[in-house]
C-alpha cells in the first residue's frame, strides 16, 4: 500500500498505520476567525454561505493557515450544514447567532427533501477542493468531511443547534420509523458527499458527530455507530483506498471501542478522553488523533506547554494524529498557535 501512495505525508502514514516520530498536526476548525485573514476574506464575501459557495474564496481561506503554521493536514472550508442546504432546506447563518433551518417536524418535512444532492450547492465544495489539492504540496494532506448523520438531524430537527439535543432524541423516541427514515436520508447523501470529495482531490475524509455524547448507549448504537457503518462499508467499496476519521464527540470509551471494530482509520478523542484508557483500549486497531482543550490553546502559559508534553509522551510510539479535542475558538491568540506548532514538533 504504502508504496502505491502519492503522497509522503505524515497525517497519510499515520492513517495508513505508520506511527511517526513528531506526531502529524492540524487543528479542527483551523480556517476560521481567530486568523485575521480569514476575518479580512469573510467580510470580502459578507455571507457564510456566499464563503463556502465561492470556489476561489474556499480554496483561499483552506490555505490561509497551511501558509502561516505549516500544518500537516489542510481540511476543506466547507460546513456540516451543506449538506441539508443541498437536501434543499432553507439554511442561513445569522451573524453571531449560529445557524438556523426551517425545522423538519412531521413526514411531509421529510418528503419535501431532494433525494440527490442539489449540484449547484455541492459542486463548489468540490471545486474547491480541486483548486486546493493542486496547490498543496505534497507533504500536505487535504481533508474532506461531513457531518454524521445524528448530528447533522439534530439540527435538521431543530432547526438551530441546542444544548441537549432534545427536539431529536424526543423524535427518536416518540416516531422512531419517521427519524429513522431521516437517517437513511443521511446516510445516502453522506455516502455521495465524501465519495464525490474524495473524487475531487480528498486524500481522507473525517465525520464530525459532533452530539454523539448525549445518546444512552442503546440509543448511540443505533443512531451513531449503525449510520457511520453503513457510510463506511459503502465508501470502502466504491473507493478502495478511502481514508476515513470519525470523531464521535462526547462518546463514552465503551462507545469508541464499538467504532473502532468498523473499517475506520482513525478515530478523533475530545479533551475530556483519558488518554491512558484510550491508548490501551484504541491504538491497536485505529490511529487516534487529539486532544488539546480548546481553552488551553486560549489560556497559553505553562500549562499548554505541559498539556502538549504529556499528550505526545501519552500517545508516544502509537499511530498519534496532534489536534485540538474540539474546535480552536475565536479568541485564540496566534502567539498560542505558533507555540503548539513549535512544542508539538519539538524533538523529545
Ligand atoms: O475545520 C475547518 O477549518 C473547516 C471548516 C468547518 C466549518 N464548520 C466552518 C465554519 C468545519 C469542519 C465545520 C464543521 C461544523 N459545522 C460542525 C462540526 C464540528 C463542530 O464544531 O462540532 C458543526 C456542528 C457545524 C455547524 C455550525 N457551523 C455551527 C454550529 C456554526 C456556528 C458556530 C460558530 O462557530 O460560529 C457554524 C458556522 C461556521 N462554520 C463558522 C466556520 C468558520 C463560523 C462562521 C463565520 O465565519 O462567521
Amino acid at each position: 500500500m504504502s508504496e502505491l501512495r502519492a503522497k509522503p505525508s505524515p497525517f497519510l502514514n499515520v492513517l495508513d498505520g505508520f506511527p511517526q516520530d513528531t506526531p502529524p498536526l492540524w487543528m479542527m476548525r483551523q480556517a476560521g476567525r481567530y486568523l485575521p485573514e480569514y476575518r479580512e476574506v469573510r467580510a470580502k464575501a459578507g455571507d457564510f454561505l456566499t464563503l463556502c459557495y465561492t470556489p476561489e474564496l474556499a480554496a483561499e481561506v483552506t490555505l490561509q493557515p497551511i501558509r502561516r503554521f505549516g500544518f500537516d493536514a489542510a481540511i476543506i472550508f466547507s460546513d456540516i450544514l451543506v449538506v441539508p442546504h443541498a437536501m434543499g432546506m432553507n439554511v442561513r447563518f445569522e451573524a453571531g447567532e449560529g445557524p438556523r433551518l426551517d425545522p423538519i417536524t412531521d413526514r411531509a418535512g421529510l418528503e419535501a427533501l431532494r433525494l440527490l444532492l442539489d449540484p449547484a450547492k455541492v459542486q463548489p465544495v468540490y471545486e474547491a477542493i480541486n483548486k486546493v489539492s493542486a496547490q498543496l504540496s505534497r507533504e500536505t494532506a487535504l481533508i474532506g468531511f461531513c457531518g454524521a448523520p445524528w448530528t447533522v438531524a439534530t439540527y435538521m430537527i431543530a432547526g438551530r443547534g441546542t444544548d441537549d439535543q432534545g427536539p431529536a432524541r424526543m423524535m427518536a423516541l416518540r416516531d422512531p420509523d419517521l427519524f429513522q427514515a431521516l437517517i437513511d436520508r443521511l446516510v445516502d447523501a453522506s455516502i455521495a458527499h465524501l465519495g464525490a470529495q474524495i473524487d475531487a482531490g480528498a486524500d481522507a475524509v473525517q465525520i464530525f458527530d459532533s452530539w454523539a455524547g448525549v445518546l444512552d448507549p442503546a440509543s448511540f448504537d443505533r443512531w451513531c455507530l449503525r449510520p457511520l457503518r453503513r457510510i463506511v462499508t459503502a465508501l470502502r467499496a466504491s473507493h478502495r483506498n478511502a481514508r476515513i476519521i470519525a470523531f464521535p464527540k462526547g462518546a463514552s470509551l465503551e462507545a469508541m471501542e464499538r467504532l473502532a471494530h468498523l473499517p475506520l482509520n482513525g478515530i478523533g478523542l475530545d479533551w475530556t478522553v483519558d488518554r491512558t484508557a484510550a491508548r490501551e483500549r484504541l491504538v491497536d486497531k485505529v490511529a487516534v488523533q487529539g486532544n488539546l482543550d480548546p481553552l488551553r490553546l486560549i489560556a497559553g502559559g505553562a500549562q499548554l506547554e505541559e498539556e502538549i508534553l504529556s499528550i505526545r509522551n501519552d500517545f508516544e510510539g502509537t499511530r498519534h494524529i496532534f489536534n485540538l479535542g474540539h474546535g480552536i475558538k475565536p479568541e485564540t491568540p496566534l502567539a498560542h498557535v505558533e507555540k503548539l506548532v513549535e512544542k508539538v514538533r519539538e524533538k523529545l
